[in-house]
């Protein structure tokens, strides 16, 4: 087998890049010549002065007095147009040198038009909506002050134990990375100097969503080829759109926190991606690695700067020992004028230096925020987020005037719509499912009861309830809050339940071992259903849940997500109708935890479990499972159904220089018009390393009215076909190439076709 290895050429292209990247700006330059070594080390200094939500145990101390002193180059938990004007005064008129300050956020699923959690969006598989939204959060954002967001956050998870998985995009590399370019182009626009865009940060790198055991924080340990194939692609793709920023992981790689990994930030993220823009730790990450046991304060800032971090987050490392480590010959002043000036660049992109209160329009706020247009957007986002899990008895969707049971512990709730990590969201402001459905059916006749808590368990809720009251246990029994339920619901048509996970039982550092719905839910609907009546579950969770015991009961499942401050009016929309659902699931759902690392691109081994699910001895295969998920990756219903017919490629084989057109007909067969999400499959079926099973290559979603058929092409050239070599080199290397196209990865590979050298 001959390798195409065009690094060569592509070394010679990306030191051109980075040549020009270096290309020094004057008003940068002249700053930096008058800068002394304690100011440059200032500019790295990234605090928090309270008033935001604290992800960590430190908050900062002295916030005013250090700004003045030139010791602060930006905060974040500040906001509105009055407060950052009066901490850019207090940069550019009592320091030394007046260089405003960066003001960062964590502007994750909207600023405060909050919509889904980013897990939930990605399930729209739609790429103009997730700009969208990133373009409304930085517009929103940035009338309120903000000029950096932390986002987006693609870390690749397929542990659904670790609860950030709620703030990615899922499993797969190809789609993260097609949604980190988007998010990266909707929050920062063409021009980062408007004021209507803000800079991104793509965290965390590197291979935070892999953490042993699902525990959060923890050690990730993985191949080079593993990282490269899997997991760093959406990080290259959101550098590779132009990313400002780079935000390091908690987690250790090959030894090394990220915070302090050369190879990561300056090997591979600078020389080798040709990042320009500039580094930044994680919360007291860089603190942290002498609780990882790599030294003192003094020496694990020396290791972070020399690594190549620019910034730090909160912990002041930098403030406090890099003057020490440049007199004790550790640190050169070089290196930190480097950094220094990358955070310069920073500000001179985003117009700061030219315009330090570009963001502190009074005006702005009223105008751009929660606006009729904004909540439209939300509730749009929300209703493209949901994934109809199963049908039962074409329950599904509701007569407008039916007779309803909503019943459940987030049936009329405020304090869990929004999700995780919404922390400039206002939890008051979103719409309760109960007031959705009136909205949505006025003449519906709706009868509300708890019937459970999200769980029983006071000291469970205790840890969920540290931002708030998430899980709300009710003063009733238990017992008499089913009773209750069960005599609205044997008084109605039909029983919507809506169950599953409080916001805060996904998020940074909310991992569980068992993934199931919690105990008193579980039971509530398992007597609903006994009453005979048909039962809807709106189901919602930050996580692929074990949902293994409701897919069996005679039950129609809506996973909805946390899907924003619109929640209860889209939940509405799509359980009656008036948006048929479309969304596809991103991660895979195991039967039991006991699967868990899943995902669909798991490798065949050299002894594939039988196809039939069967169990054989000596094969790779579980005693007490099929290998199996539950619902695979890209699996959604719709109310209605589409099939796929002729599946073809437009030749027998391509070569080097071509391309080859791969396409199928789908038809909708059902009795709704509707959307469907189709999703190319290929395997490269020889290769020097092992292949994946299969592995997304490409998807369209598209509209297909009642009856309507399309044909739906994709077209592959040899770069779509390329990976990760032994020796990390990207390269395709020519052989038979197996296809499918089909609704979700759960496609038999029926079609080949051959790259030819
Ligand atoms: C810690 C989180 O890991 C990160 O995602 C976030 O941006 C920072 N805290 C700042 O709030």
């Amino acid at each position: 087998m001959k390798k195409f290895n065009l690094s060569a050429v592509l070394l010679f292209f990306m030191g051109l890049s980075c040549l020009q990247a270096q290309e020094k700006i004057p008003q940068v330059e002249e700053l930096l010549a008058k800068m002394t070594l304690e100011e440059k080390i200032g500019q790295l200094n990234l605090l928090t002065p309270g008033g935001g939500v604290a992800t960590g145990s430190v908050v900062s101390e002295d916030v005013e007095a250090k700004i003045k002193a030139g010791n602060v180059g930006g905060v974040f938990g500040v906001s509105s147009p009055a407060k950052v004007r009066q901490a850019q005064e207090l940069a550019v008129k009592n320091s030394r040198l007046g260089i405003p300050l960066l003001i960062g956020a964590d502007v994750i699923h909207g600023y405060k038009t909050t919509y889904p959690i980013p897990l939930g969006l990605s399930a729209s598989w739609d790429m103009e909506l997730i700009k969208e939204g990133a373009q409304m959060a930085a517009k929103e954002a940035t009338a309120d002050g903000i000029n950096w967001n932390f986002s987006p956050m693609v870390d690749i998870a397929r542990d659904p134990r670790w609860g950030r998985i709620a703030e990615g995009a899922g499993e797969d590399p190809y789609l993260g990375s097609e949604i980190a370019k988007a998010m990266v182009h909707g929050y920062q626009g063409e021009d980062l100097s408007q004021p209507h865009t803000m800079m991104a940060t793509v965290k965390h790198m590197a291979l935070y969503g892999a953490p042993e055991a699902g525990r959060d924080y923890n050690t990730v340990d993985m191949s080079r080829l593993k990282m490269f194939n899997e997991y760093l692609p959406p990080y290259k793709a959101a550098v590779d759109a132009g990313v400002g920023s780079v935000m390091t992981s908690f987690n250790d790689i090959d030894g090394i926190p990220a915070s302090g990994n050369k190879w990561l930030l300056t090997d591979l993220l600078r020389e080798r991606w040709g990042f320009d823009g500039f580094v930044v730790s994680d919360y007291t990450s860089v603190n942290e690695m002498v609780a990882h046991g790599l030294g003192d304060l003094q020496q694990v800032s020396a290791m972070a700067i020399n690594a190549g971090l620019d910034m730090d987050m909160v912990g002041e490392g930098f403030l406090t020992t890099l003057e020490k480590s440049v007199e004790e010959g550790l640190v050169s002043e070089e290196q930190i004028t480097k950094a220094a000036r990358r955070i310069l660049e920073a500000k001179h992109k985003i117009g700061l230096l030219d315009d330090p209160y570009l963001y502190s329009d009074e005006s702005r706020p009223q105008e751009d925020i929660l606006t009729e247009e904004n909540r439209k957007l939300a509730r749009k986002a929300a209703t493209r987020s949901f994934v109809l899990l199963k049908k039962h008895n074409n329950t599904l969707p509701l007569a407008k005037d039916a007779k309803i049971a909503l019943i459940g512990p987030l049936a009329n709730d405020k304090f869990n719509m929004l999700g995780t990590w919404a922390p400039t969201g206002d939890q008051q402001l979103s719409i309760p499912v109960l007031e959705g459905f009136r909205n949505v059916a006025p003449n519906a006749e709706i009868t509300y009861a708890k019937g459970a808590n999200i769980s029983n368990d006071t000291s469970f809720a205790k840890k969920v309830n540290v931002f708030g009251p998430r899980i709300q246990i009710a003063k009733e029994s238990p017992e008499a809050m089913l009773q209750e339920a069960l005599r609205v619901a044997n008084a109605s048509d039909v029983v919507v339940a809506v169950v599953g996970e409080a916001a805060e039982m996904s998020g940074e550092a909310a991992s569980r071992t068992d993934i199931t719905i919690p105990d008193s839910q579980k039971k509530l609907i398992r007597e609903l259903v006994a009453t005979g009546k048909p039962v809807v579950l709106a189901l919602m969770s930050g996580r692929p849940l074990d949902i293994s015991e409701e897919m069996q009961l005679p039950v129609s499942i809506l996973q909805v997500w946390h899907p924003g401050v619109e929640a209860g009016n889209a939940i509405a929309d799509v359980i009656f109708g008036d948006y048929i659902p479309a969304g596809k699931l991103t991660a895979t759902w195991p039967r039991s935890v006991g699967q868990v690392p899943i995902h669909y691109r798991m490798k065949i081994t050299g002894r594939p479990g039988p196809e039939s699910g069967e169990f054989q001895k000596f094969k790779s295969n579980y005693l007490d499972s099929p290998n199996s998920p539950l619902l695979p990756f890209g699996y959604g219903l719709s109310y209605t159904t589409f099939e796929y017919s002729d599946v073809k490629a437009s030749a027998d084989s391509l070569n080097a220089d071509g391309s080859i057109q791969l396409s199928a007909t789908v038809t909708n067969t059902g009795d709704y018009d509707g959307e469907e999400v189709v999703q190319l499959y290929i395997r490269d079926v020889v290769r020097s390393v092992t292949p994946p099973g299969k592995e997304l290559k490409g998807f369209k979603k598209i509209a297909l009215k009642k009856g309507e058929s399309k044909e739906v092409t994709f077209t592959i050239t040899p770069e779509d076909l390329k990976f990760y070599n032994y020796d990390i080199e990207y390269v395709y290397e020519p052989g038979e190439f197996q296809f499918a196209i089909g609704g979700s990865s759960d496609v038999e590979l029926k079609k080949s076709f051959e790259l030819t050298e």
